[in-house]
């Protein structure tokens, strides 16, 4: 192994594989055997717990090289190895991540070799976290979880399903296919070139809450991924990226700047706001279209048998964007759909004047609202044939609406 991190774009990713002590550690060995068939060379690094679960020996096998352990060992050949391990690769994932390492990380601890190699790392970090349902929601551990999502770590979620210890609830270690294929992602992320560079790109996410009392509101199914996802991938092609997040439940990605704007209203304010530094709009927040015509300033009493509420529109927040664009500026909606959705697409493309409009079949139970995974066609302006594409995680999905945006500046361009 040489000591740099791969070149952008070059064919074999270094990746660093820690495996902590859990009774998942066997799984280590499908999650190292998938990376290496996508080409990655792989060295792996043990807790001295994991060691109980599973022998060094079995990864040495496999990856062909020294396991380390313990760096203070003599008979290991590196120096000054949680440098090297860690300064040197391309992506440190850490499978499984037991509560204690995921404590250790969180609270930057550093009393043995991988939690050192987690420290001194400078390449993006993977966690597939595995544990006891009760362990994985204490209150510590998800204090723990959280801060390292705040501190830019990417995390495989745990499964739900029965454990090895007779309990049923999540805490299981995800697919080793889905550990290897976040992996892939992150990798492909990092040696992307930054054709996004001079773009500053104003995204919408999450869904809005239109507030019929101070205690309740109307809202809806929308997480927020599929725009953070946006926001995380355009970053990664070296984008400016500002998100207007409405009620989200998923984490924005590091780094990215986020206003946060519960109702329509509040949300249309903080587009117009943003909106004369954005070069591309990106508009992926479920808005409600109708709003309560008054808010009750006490809790409605329920003192009759049935209650009528009057509704009425909220403003389209993306048509406005759109009839009032200047400069080149792009812009982009999401269709939503149960039904005829590339008929009920097409529509909304023409009706809003967008160029471009990113279609889904939420009625899918595999894709779309609070699903981490989406199947979009992208439907554009200028383009014959919509491009339909397979289910993949929402974050791959927002790579291939980033290229349609490429694709058009180019094609501009070329007009020019
Ligand atoms: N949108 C918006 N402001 C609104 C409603 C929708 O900016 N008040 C945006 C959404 O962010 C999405 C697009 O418009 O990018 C389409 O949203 P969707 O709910 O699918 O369609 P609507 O235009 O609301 O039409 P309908 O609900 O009748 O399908």
């Amino acid at each position: 192994m040489n000591d740099s991190p791969s070149k952008p774009g070059s064919e074999i990713k270094k990746v660093a594989l820690g495996i902590s002590g859990g009774i998942a550690a066997y799984k280590a060995a499908e999650v190292l055997r998938g990376l290496q068939r996508a080409g990655c060379s792989v060295r792996v690094a043990m807790t001295k717990r994991a060691c109980e679960f599973i022998q060094p020996l079995t990864f040495r096998a496999l990856s062909g090289t020294h396991v380390i352990v313990d760096d203070y060992s003599p008979d290991n050949p590196d120096p000054i190895a949680h440098i090297t391990f860690s300064q040197t690769v391309d992506l440190l994932i850490v499978a499984p991540a037991t509560a204690n390492i995921i404590a250790k990380f969180a609270n930057g601890v550093a009393d043995d070799f991988l939690t050192s190699t987690y420290l001194a790392c400078t390449a993006p970090v993977l966690i597939a976290p595995a544990m006891n349902p009760t362990m994985l929601g204490h209150p510590a551990t998800q204090r723990n979880l959280t801060q390292l999502r705040q501190d830019g770590v990417h995390i495989v979620e745990p499964d739900s399903g029965e454990m090895a210890c007779g309990t049923i609830g999540p805490g299981r270690l995800n697919d080793p296919e889905r550990i290897v294929a976040a992996a892939l992602e992150l990798l492909d992320q990092r040696g992307r070139v930054k054709d996004l560079a001079s773009e500053r790109l104003l995204i919408t996410t999450g869904a809005t809450r239109e507030e019929l009392d101070p205690v309740r509101f109307i809202s809806n199914r929308s997480s927020g991924r599929m725009g953070f996802a946006v926001a995380e991938a355009a970053m990664s092609r070296g984008a400016e990226v500002s998100v207007v997040a409405g009620a989200t439940t998923v984490n924005a990605p590091h780094g990215v700047h986020v206003v946060r704007a519960l109702s329509a209203d509040e949300m249309r304010e903080a587009v117009m706001k943003e909106l004369p530094k954005a070069t591309v709009f990106i508009s992926a927040a479920a808005v409600a279209d109708y709003r309560p015509t008054q808010r009750a300033s006490t809790k409605i009493k329920k003192s009759e048998s049935s209650l009528v509420l009057t509704l009425e529109r909220t403003r389209d927040i993306l048509g406005e964007v759109a009839s009032a664009r200047t400069n080149g500026l792009l812009v982009i909606g999401f269709a939503a759909e149960t039904n005829d959705v590339l008929i009920n697409a097409r529509e909304k493309l023409r009706a809003k004047n967008l160029d471009v409009i990113v279609a889904n079949d939420v009625a899918r139970a595999d894709a779309g609202f609070d699903s981490s995974e989406n199947a979009i066609t992208i439907v554009s302006r200028d383009a014959q044939a919509p491009l339909d594409l397979p289910l993949m995680s929402k974050l791959g999905a927002a790579h291939r609406i980033l290229d349609e945006i490429v694709r058009l500046r180019a094609k501009s361009s070329r007009q020019r």
